[in-house]
């Protein structure tokens, strides 16, 4: 049985088979209709939540599958009951479990008490799910992914970090751009970059736009994620520089611009870029829930 917190206990091969099944997913929904049929995934999330909710909800339906949705109230581990009692009785239940929480060790833990595969939606120091879905929406655009300059520009973040393992295990250029301290983890960036050695993909770390060239793809969140408190205003005068406008697709020669969303349209994104040509941010929305199914389909195989 294999869960998914990181990418980076993930195989190139096995990267490439969820890619690829989520494009026959996504092309041949009917041939899934039942692919999941008595089976129940619980979601639970100690965040708020849009895409991830209702892309796993949608698609376990999708799959002929049930799913039970615990909000922050009735999802939060380790208040009611332990996480070791909560991941113990939801596997006598379910057939997967799908968590979003604030502390990467809550999943950890979860994975040591459940014995049925757990699915990361998100904590502080990655989002695999979101990550799947972007390279799924970047091979739909380029065919060798080895050949793509992805440049993530903003806050170094756990969607930064599951960008970087992703691409390191593909062989993808990813380029993280962030104002000086607020870089990504040091420990992930070593583990990309050795993961890196293997692929062939070269990652780069810098906090100057001008680093940046030739970029195929140009990608940025929020320069405050969730479970931090500070006020967008704060951090406005450290980040704007690193704005992803009309200006910076012309600078950087990005072709294609995604963002995981939720947007803060004017601040880490102009209205201008996220509604325009090059934006792939509602096709990277959507496809959350085929490279979700992918990852479903995989682990509750038998
Ligand atoms: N991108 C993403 O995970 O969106 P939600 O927080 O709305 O689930
Ligand atoms: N980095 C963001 C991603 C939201 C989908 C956060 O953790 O809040």
């Amino acid at each position: 049985m294999q869960h998914l917190l990181s990418l980076k206990d993930y195989s190139k091969e096995q990267i490439e088979q969820i890619l690829e099944l989520a494009k026959d997913v996504k092309a041949n929904p009917t041939k899934y209709a039942e692919a999941l049929k008595g089976k129940s995934v619980v979601t639970l999330f100690e965040k708020p939540s849009l895409r991830t909710r209702v892309t796993f909800d949608i698609g376990v339906n999708k799959l002929g599958g049930h799913a039970v949705y615990l909000d922050s109230q009735n999802g939060a581990m380790g208040k009611r009951e332990t996480v070791q009692d909560f991941a113990a009785n939801l596997s006598r239940w379910c057939d997967a479990i799908v968590a979003r929480v604030y502390d990467h060790q809550t999943l950890v833990e979860m994975t040591e008490h459940a014995s049925v595969p757990v699915i990361n939606s998100l904590c502080n120091l990655y989002h695999p799910c979101q990550a799947l879905a972007d390279f799924l929406t970047i091979s739909e655009h380029f065919d060798d992914l080895s050949q793509v300059h992805l440049a993530y520009v903003g806050d170094g973040n756990n969607v930064t970090h599951s960008l970087l393992l992703c691409g390191a295990i593909l062989g993808t250029t990813v380029t993280a751009v962030s104002p000086r301290g607020h870089n990504v983890d040091a420990q992930i960036l070593k583990e990309a970059e050795a993961l890196a050695a293997v692929s062939g993909a070269k990652i780069r770390v810098t906090d100057s736009l001008d680093d940046i060239d030739g970029v195929d793809v140009i990608y940025t969140d929020t320069w405050v994620s969730m479970g931090d408190n500070t006020p967008l205003e704060q951090v406005k005068e450290i980040y704007m520089p690193y704005q992803i406008n009309q200006a910076l697709l012309d600078k950087t020669g990005a072709k294609k611009v995604l963002h995981c969303q939720p947007a803060h349209r004017e601040w880490e994104i102009t209205s201008e870029v996220m509604d325009g040509p090059a934006s792939l941010i509602l096709d990277q929305a959507e496809n959350r829930m085929h490279a979700q199914n992918a990852v479903l389909l995989t682990l509750m195989k038998g």
